[in-house]
């Protein structure tokens, strides 16, 4: 199912939590901007036919910049992203072509894409599925606490952290988000649709960059892995 993959990387967030001047796709990771990582990663993957970037207001020109300098010749359009993610979401997904089979949709914000879970999400789609995400269980025990209170201990059976990327069947995906919905994943606005999901095994490393400390412990990983 490689033929008909476009992949959707969302990078327009401001990175709020992160700080720092510049918006968290060009925050410094290891001496390049962050957002470098998942591009050359969803660029070399043999799974992904094409990538359109959602970047953040104003930094379209840099971003392909980045993807020249990359020679990221799978990038065919850079858009700018929206208000939210789901918003960014649709902008990107405006430039996949109709007759487009799957899109898959990442976060910038997770700069250590692993090939494994492209493939394992991709070729979940190719077993009957509208999406396909990858997730790994929750090992701690789970409380639900009002500021520092703790409120009640959430049985944690069956509960999942949910990652990206998220590989959906591109109809599937264009109606889900057809409407005004909001949702914090793409996934979430496709069981609302009333589309089957399927959760495939997740990556540790997949984490998402949310505070400077993320952003030190990736780039542990990523000395690791050179
Ligand atoms: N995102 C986006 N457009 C938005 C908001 C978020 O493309 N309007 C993207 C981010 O760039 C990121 C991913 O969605 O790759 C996950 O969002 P998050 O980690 O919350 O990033 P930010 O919104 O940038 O961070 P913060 O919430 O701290 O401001
Ligand atoms: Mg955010």
């Amino acid at each position: 199912m490689s033929a008909g993959v476009w992949a959707v990387l969302v990078a327009a967030g401001r990175g709020e939590r992160l700080g720092g001047k510049r918006p968290k796709a060009f925050a410094n990771l290891a001496g390049r901007p962050l957002v470098a990582e998942s591009l050359e990663r969803l660029d070399a993957s043999p799974w992904v036919e094409a990538v359109v970037v959602a970047a953040p207001a104003d930094w379209e020109e840099p971003t392909i910049l980045l993807a020249e300098e990359l020679g990221a010749g799978s990038v065919r359009a850079v858009v700018t992203g929206g208000a939210t993610r789901t918003d960014s979401v649709r902008a990107g997904l405006a430039e996949v072509p109709a007759d487009t089979a799957a899109v898959l949709v990442h976060d910038a914000a997770r700069p250590f894409l692993p090939d494994e879970v492209v493939e394992r999400v991709v070729t979940a789609l190719g077993e009957g599925w509208d999406g396909a995400v990858p997730a790994l269980p929750l090992a701690d025990t789970v409380k639900r606490a009002e500021g520092d209170v703790v409120g009640e201990t959430v049985d944690r059976a069956g509960l999942h952290a949910v990652q990206t990327p998220q590989a959906f069947v591109a109809e599937a995906l264009r109606r889900a988000l057809a409407g005004e919905g909001e949702a914090t994943d793409c996934a979430g606005l496709v069981e609302a649709a009333g589309g089957r999901v399927r959760l495939v095994e997740g990556d540790r490393r997949l984490l998402k960059v949310t505070t400077p400390g993320d952003l030190a412990f990736v780039e542990t990983l990523l000395a690791a892995k050179r």
